[in-house]
């Protein structure tokens, strides 16, 4: 008897989505998003769009007209695409980038910044109950992420944010951009007395990245009951949230912000809010 094939075909009324980067195999986006197509079985796809700075605008619009529901934007377009959209959210303004453009029917390009939520619901999955009004935050880095993060944390009612980063002029101009007094710059390395009472710490560099140097922080004066999180997701244990866990502290790994800020684009392009399972997390891990 012959083995049964999985047959995956399109219709004439698929919808259509994918990823823009340059380049962009090292993208997880198709296969995050192929799953949730799988999973739901949704009659549309979503693949990777390798596109070179010169073609970039043009492929956008040429995108929309081809029909498709919408693109992510990634390395190096996220500042780029600005200029090719008609309307942004108050977000996108605010974080100054943007990761998630719609077609919209009338054929506006709309731009949307979905970072900051999938930071905030990767820790809403695993703290339930966190209060981000709690106590202040402590950022470390001023780089884009930052900014996203910082964002959806004021957002989110955060009383105080200290930030603080290698190059200070950095955290200082992140800071001014932002125009938020709870924003507060401060040293680098982090002093013991802005993590005492700090309720959350977000390692936003690239520091304990696979092939990046190490992070190295004195975690000696943060209380017990901070929750401790990266962005940093290769590998998912970085060294800061192995020397958090040993001394108690409640840590969340940063595979969840790359898997919850996928869900607004799959919901717009493709018509169902998809859920972030620990399936999906073994499968975008998993070797292709
Ligand atoms: P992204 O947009 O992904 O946040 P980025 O803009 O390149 O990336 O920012 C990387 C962050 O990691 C910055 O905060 C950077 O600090 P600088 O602004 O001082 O460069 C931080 N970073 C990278 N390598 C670092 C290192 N060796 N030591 C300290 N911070 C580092």
């Amino acid at each position: 008897m012959s083995t049964p094939v999985a047959i995956h075909t399109l219709s004439g009324t698929s919808r259509l989505a994918g990823v823009m980067g340059w380049p962009v195999s090292h993208s997880k986006s198709p296969r995050l998003q192929g799953y949730w197509l799988a999973q739901y079985g949704v009659d549309g796809t979503y693949m990777p769009l390798p596109v070179a700075p010169e073609n970039f605008a043009a492929s956008v619009k040429s995108l929309r007209d081809l029909g498709f529901a919408g693109v992510n934007v990634t390395i190096p377009y996220k500042q780029a695409v600005f200029a090719v959209c008609d309307e942004l959210t108050d977000r996108a303004k605010r974080i100054g980038a943007v990761n998630t453009v719609t077609f919209s029917p009338d054929g506006k390009i709309q731009g949307d910044n979905t970072d900051g939520f999938g930071f905030i619901e990767n820790l809403r999955q695993y703290v339930p109950d966190i209060d981000f009004s709690s106590g202040p935050a402590v950022v470390l880095g001023a780089g884009g992420a930052s900014r996203a993060v910082i964002v959806s944390l004021l957002d989110e009612n955060c009383s105080q944010i200290r930030l603080t980063n290698r190059t200070a002029s950095r955290a200082h101009e992140l800071a001014r951009e932002i125009g938020d007094d709870r924003i507060t710059v401060v040293d680098w390395p982090i002093a013991k007395t802005s993590l005492c009472d700090a309720a959350l710490l977000v390692n936003t560099t690239s520091l304990g990245m696979v092939g990046q140097p190490a992070l190295e922080i004195d975690l000696g004066g943060l209380a017990q009951s901070a929750i401790v999180t990266d962005i940093v997701y290769a590998p998912l244990k970085t060294n800061l949230l192995l020397g958090a866990e040993a001394r108690g502290n409640k840590v969340v790994d940063g595979l969840g912000m790359l898997l919850h800020q996928a869900r607004p684009g799959f919901h717009r392009w493709f018509g169902v809010d998809p859920v972030v399972t620990s399936e999906l997390r073994e499968f975008v891990l998993s070797p292709v």
